[in-house]
């Protein structure tokens, strides 16, 4: 078990943050990667480099065996079955696919589908053309006045025609936790199936997908010291085998007639073609990573972080806190007057990454009544030093900015 006071040993892990000044707090976008995620993606790439499944040579079963028990380690981190783990690109389309296939099969004209404003555009637009197309209706759970999901508003959207919901289990602007294991308790109770957007909650908190009793879950490798183009969704098994696949071809066949094919089971049938090898290999060595660390003490690091943060944060003149009271370590704002993609080139000066835009959440902006805002967001090897720097640069671009109005 990882201790508070290793912080420093586990930057030693990250090239950036043991070479260079970098404040690092874009990790909400993505997460850096450590070394031993990268020696795993080498050893795939250098050592085998070969294609899995079909190879009958010593390198090929190699690879296969790293693939495969990559599946397992995210079945056992995430406390599922092994068949129910589906590698996809990522966190975006493995919501997508979630509506593609189930959507597209068990939805009808009249049916209700229930999503909020407080979603990224990859939780929500995949019902929204959903819907269009089965002429279904989209309904949107009312934000509370902190723009929260609340169990009472989504009492009040919840019908016997409710089908499906789609929420976020951890809001990529505001940084909330959905209490989405009683969302989903309530809307089992009207036959409705819940797709959960975990690609902010996984990464930062236990997540027992038996426990919360989801029917799906999406996340993305890189947002957990993984590596880009791999994904993970989960669905229940029996879900996952009533399902057609979308995309059709090499390996997700189990034998193919001139006017007909049968599919292998889930999850092969939804992993066409050459799957993502080094990708979900590289999400394997994450996970192995992300284990070591300890979730008391991503958790706890992070929650210390915020709280120091938002502390200082709340007394700046100036500064409009859009989420004081975040859950996680996602703190959004904007400097009255600036620009946010000014404020973010003005930090950029001071070598502090931050992201500002409607971070792929347009209903939410408007909810919000900005066009975009700044983000920062923290990961488990962030320090008190990466927000005194934050705080730093918020006064410098305060100061500068200040000259030309
Ligand atoms: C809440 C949320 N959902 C979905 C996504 C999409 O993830 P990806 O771009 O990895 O597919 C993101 C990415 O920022 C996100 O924050």
């Amino acid at each position: 078990m990882i201790k508070i006071s290793d912080i420093n040993k586990i930057r030693e892990d990250f090239y950036l943050l043991k070479n260079s000044d970098l404040t690092y707090l874009d990790n909400a976008a993505s997460s850096l990667k450590p070394q031993q995620v990268i020696d795993a993606l080498n050893y795939y790439n250098e050592k085998l480099g070969v294609n899995v499944h079909r190879g009958v040579y010593k390198l090929s079963y190699e690879a296969t065996d790293l693939y495969e028990k990559a599946r397992q380690k995210v079945a056992d981190f995430i406390h599922c079955k092994f068949k129910e783990v589906v590698f996809t690109r990522g966190a975006s389309s493995a919501l997508n696919l979630v509506a593609s296939s189930y959507g597209m099969k068990y939805i009808n004209e009249g049916d209700e589908i229930i999503t909020s404003e407080l979603e990224h555009h990859s939780s929500m637009l995949p019902w929204q053309h959903v819907a269009k197309v089965k002429k279904a209706k989209l309904i949107y759970v009312p934000l509370d006045a902190e723009h929260r999901i609340t169990i009472e508003n989504f009492k009040k959207v919840l019908t016997h025609k409710t089908k499906v919901v789609a929420l976020t289990h951890a809001s990529n602007v505001m940084g909330y936790i959905t209490p989405i294991k009683e969302i989903i308790k309530l809307a089992h109770e009207v036959g409705a199936v819940v797709s959960v957007d975990g690609a902010q909650s996984v990464p930062h908190m236990k997540v027992d997908v038996k426990e919360l009793d989801c029917d799906f879950i999406s996340f993305s490798g890189h947002k957990m010291c993984g590596p880009t183009g791999i994904g993970v969704l989960y669905g229940k098994y029996k879900l996952l085998q009533s399902m057609d696949p979308v995309e059709f071809g090499g390996d997700m066949i189990d034998y193919v007639y001139l006017q007909d094919v049968t599919f292998k089971d889930a999850p092969y049938k939804f992993e066409t073609g050459t799957p993502i090898i080094a990708g979900a290999i590289g999400i394997g060595a994450a996970i192995d990573y992300l284990n070591e660390i300890g979730f008391d003490f991503i958790e706890s690091q992070e929650s210390k972080l915020r709280i120091y943060a938002l502390t200082q944060l709340k007394n700046i003149e100036g500064l409009q806190l859009f989420n004081p009271n975040t859950d996680t370590g996602i703190i959004s704002f904007n400097i009255e007057g600036v620009h946010p993609h000014d404020v973010a080139s003005a930090f950029d000066q001071e070598n502090v990454a931050i992201r500002a835009g409607h971070h792929c959440a347009q209903p939410l902006m408007n909810c919000l009544k900005q066009v975009a805002t700044v983000r920062a967001s923290f990961y488990f090897y962030n320090t008190e030093k990466d927000i005194d720097n934050l705080v730093e640069a918020i006064k410098k671009a305060k100061e500068f900015f200040d000259l030309f109005k």
